[in-house]
């Protein structure tokens, strides 16, 4: 598989991965080929970027942390969730929001996470405007989770609650007027001043109107706060931010960052890392932080890095122990020729050769 900008997709390329609707529905299936029209149509919808199937790329796999299954189940749980939460009046004391659903949707996402060792997030989860709110909230969970399973301390219950914090953290913006929510641009102050409300509304949505455990509802409420106190809306300190929001706020901040959005494009894994770490310590908790970004790789497989010496390589496979050193293979020359014989280089074992950038 190989990651590609649509800008240089050539129509009649066949789709690496599927592409979902904002209800989690299939568009467009795995090995599909990409005409002209379905290419414009990707573009109109905001994708910048897909995965394709190419010649010299078949043996590079990307792989999800969750199956494809759970992932597209979580998707449609949760836009039919916003949509019962929209539809009931903001001023009644009773949403309806069906909890088992959501439930058995955070213990599949928990089962998928743990019963397959230390895995790392290897993949970009691409979105368009449209699915946007949906896919950001599972991602969002699996990120949560994946970083928490694995720093070994949370019981599977806890995880399941920390996964459906995370899935429902933003549903107040069910209840936050939709030209803002759906607004293509940047907010103005004010509507910004409205969109901040989601925290304060997904937490009375969740533990007053629906019944949520007050740990799950504390996710919708605190998922903004910062570590220094600067968030919002309580201006919480370190440990007065509960943990799970502290890993909640890295996967929402990463998963924005790295997702193409109406007024931005979407920025390769390694600069949202990067912009993470400059929130170390202010915005985020530092110890959280290192367990985050010991699980998402900064050069996903099947993206195309440069080297400093100027060849361009694909990322073949990324090593566990050393995500900065993933194993690569180079394909065109510094001044720009494709090599006569691709050829491969494990850059954990050749200290000589490192990456400039990722696309
Ligand atoms: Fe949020
Ligand atoms: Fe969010």
């Amino acid at each position: 598989m190989k990651l590609i900008s649509l800008d240089t997709l050539e129509p009649g390329k066949q789709l690496g991965r599927p592409i979902y609707n904002e209800k989690g529905t299939l568009l467009l299936g795995k090995g599909v080929a990409v005409t002209a029209r379905y290419l414009r149509r990707l573009k109109e919808m905001g994708y910048s970027s897909v995965y394709i199937e190419e010649k010299g790329y078949e043996d590079i796999e990307v792989k999800d942390v969750i199956s494809d299954r759970t992932r597209m189940e979580a998707v449609s749980t949760i836009s039919e969730t916003f949509e019962s939460v929209r539809a009931s009046d903001s001023r009644s004391d009773k949403v309806s929001l069906d909890r088992s659903k959501v439930t058995g949707v955070a213990d599949k996402i928990v089962d998928d996470l743990t019963s397959s060792g230390d895995q790392i997030m290897d993949l970009i989860d691409l979105k368009s405007f449209d699915n946007y709110t949906f896919m950001h909230s599972v991602n969002v969970s699996v990120l949560t989770v994946l970083t928490a399973s694995n720093v070994g301390k949370f019981t599977s219950m806890e995880l399941r609650d920390l996964a459906m914090g995370a899935l429902l953290s933003d549903i107040g913006k069910a209840h936050v007027p939709i030209e803002i929510v759906h607004k293509k641009g940047r907010l103005t102050p004010d509507e910004f001043a409205r969109m901040k409300k989601h925290t304060a509304i997904g937490y009375e949505i969740l533990l007053h109107k629906s019944n949520m455990k007050p740990l799950v509802a504390s996710v919708a409420l605190q998922h903004h706060e910062y570590y220094n106190g600067t968030g919002y809306p309580g201006q919480l300190a370190g440990d007065k931010i509960h943990i799970f929001s502290r890993y909640t706020a890295l996967a929402d901040c990463f998963d924005s960052l790295t997702s193409d959005r109406s007024y931005k494009r979407r920025l390769p894994p390694l600069v949202g890392l990067e912009y993470l770490k400059l929130g170390s310590g202010t915005h985020f908790d530092p110890v959280c932080l290192e367990q985050f970004a010991n699980h998402v790789a900064p050069y996903p497989a099947a993206s195309t890095v440069m080297l400093t010496t100027g060849e361009t390589a694909v990322v073949v496979q990324n090593n566990m122990k050393n995500l900065e050193r993933p194993k690569i293979r180079i394909l065109n020359t510094p001044d720009g020729k494709a090599v006569e014989k691709p050829y491969e280089l494990d850059l954990s074992a050749h200290p000589e050769f490192a990456i400039q950038s990722v696309q």
